[in-house]
């Protein structure tokens, strides 16, 4: 019987106790005579070619078993806390092509579940377990505004089925992460810190940005057995760092970094399904301008604010305003803005250099589920709609810091046109700024009983920075 799984040596192993205690944790929440029900996710095809993308497990599946192959169903008998795990029958031709067929036995033990049959016995084997009501999962991700795929299977009307009870609570459970998931999350921020180290070091003007990028997928995957990045590489430098989500097949990471160029390089590893979402923002050349160190020191600033004050208790709009304070202030003190920075926050100021939320949940889903569950505070009106939570923060929490400051012409042309935000700026000083790009520093944390633990390990202060692009060169993962 497997106990774990891995990319091999040198790699983490995942124990397969994860599962089976996200399964336990879901089992008490739940009653006697429910079986819950998930469809995992699909093979897909380029258009209509046999080509297929690389798999990606749907992450409610992985989080209740782990299984990472397409195709397949799982059920969970609360009443016996029995895992069954339904797989595809593929036809002898399958071992000619993909490799060895394997029995459900030899499934039941590579998953460590306590039952496997194939996905054409699900009708059958559900009607021998004679659950009252079989729960499936349907739900809004408050991110994507897309819908979790509801199990559906030929004969699921011969059930009485409630597709309302299980996503608040499977939801919840994926908000507050176990020691073991804590495990595999540190590994992840790890491998994406060292590999964001290596592209520190390796960055230089005169290279393309996807340069950068390919450093970063080479390490993850290279050293620690990341098959998969947890969303596309935003590689930014200079003017390009000031669009948010740059990085897209529109923009692919293509520009040649210049010399005097700030890099904002946004990045994460996943392994075992968990995402890592990392920023590193840092001169090319390795040393930073007088005006470089304002914008870099004022959002450093702000993320230093959240480390302190972040424990549970404390409510995440407020860090959101806390770091938009420190931001602000520090700004101030360089000269680029001026008067009172809570009338800047009221006039949103702070909206226009830093248009995104604090940070966000991570874990399964780099944009984790859970940020605006029924029983938790709701989205805000206002510039506090665009953060991801506004929940009050709690231990086993991970999430991310990233706080930001841009140049975004577009949003610089509407404050210098807005009376109550133009005045806060100093507008000769900003100026100057109009090619700069931006900043963005993003830790991914976990929230403890005392505070926060930072699982990202990168130079972070204006000195680590400089110091470590000019003599990190032994730096070996
Ligand atoms: N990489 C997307 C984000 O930072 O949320
Ligand atoms: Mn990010
Ligand atoms: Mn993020």
């Amino acid at each position: 019987m497997a106990t774990a799984w891995s990319m091999g040596p040198g790699t983490l192993e995942v124990p397969l106790s994860l599962f089976e205690k996200n399964r336990k944790r879901l089992a008490s929440q739940l009653k006697n005579g429910q079986i819950v029900i998930l469809q995992g996710g699909d093979a897909i095809n380029h258009y209509d070619t046999d080509v297929e993308y690389v798999f990606r497990q749907e992450a409610y599946f992985t989080w209740v078993c782990g299984v990472r192959e397409p195709g397949c169903y799982f059920a969970l008998d609360v009443s016996t806390g029995r895992a069954h795990l339904f797989v595809p029958h593929h036809p002898e031709e399958y071992e000619v092509w993909m490799g060895k067929l394997l029995s459900c036995d030899e499934f039941r033990k590579i998953y460590g579940v306590d039952e496997v049959h194939y996905v054409e016995e699900l009708h059958k084997v559900l009607k021998e377990l004679n659950p009252e009501v079989l729960l499936t999962l349907s739900g809004t991700n408050t991110d994507s505004g897309l819908t979790a795929k509801e199990a559906v299977f030929e004969g699921i009307n011969d059930f009485k089925v409630d597709n309302e009870s299980l996503f608040p609570i499977i939801a919840e459970l994926r908000v507050i992460k176990t020691p073991e998931e804590i495990e595999v999350l540190r590994y992840v921020c790890k491998v994406s810190s060292d590999a964001h180290k290596q592209v520190m070091l390796y960055a230089k003007p005169g290279l393309k940005e996807y340069q950068c990028e390919s450093v970063f997928l080479d390490h993850c995957y290279r050293v620690g057995g990341c098959r998969h990045v947890s969303y596309t590489c935003i590689c930014g430098s200079g003017f390009t760092g000031a669009t948010l989500h740059y990085g897209h097949a529109a923009a692919p990471n293509s520009k040649i970094i210049r010399d005097g160029d700030m890099c904002l390089f946004d990045m994460g590893g996943n392994y075992a399904g968990y995402a890592a979402d990392i920023t590193c923002s840092f001169p090319a050349n390795g040393k930073f301008t007088d005006d470089q160190r304002l914008v870099y020191e004022a959002v450093l600033a702000g993320r230093d604010a959240v480390v302190r004050e972040g424990k549970p208790g404390v409510m995440w709009t407020d860090m959101h305003l806390t770091a938009n304070r420190a931001m602000l202030e520090h700004l101030k003190k360089g000269n680029m803005l001026r008067g009172d920075v809570e009338e800047m926050i009221k006039a949103g100021v702070n909206g226009i250099l830093q248009p995104h939320g604090l940070g966000h949940l991570i874990g399964l889903d780099v944009h984790d589920v859970g940020g605006y569950l029924p029983h938790c505070p709701p989205r805000p009106d206002g510039p506090l709609s665009r953060l991801r939570t506004a929940r009050t923060l709690q231990a086993g929490m991970l999430l991310t810091i990233e706080p930001g400051c841009y140049f975004i012409k577009r949003l610089l042309n509407r404050a210098r046109d807005n009376p109550d935000q133009s005045k806060f700026f100093n507008w000769d000083m900003v100026e100057r700024f109009l090619d700069f790009g931006g900043v963005r520093i993003e830790d991914d944390v976990l929230i403890t009983e005392n505070g926060v633990e930072n699982l990202t390990f990168v130079p972070r202060t204006v000195a680590e920075i400089e110091e470590f692009m000019a003599n990190g060169a032994n730096f070996k993962q």
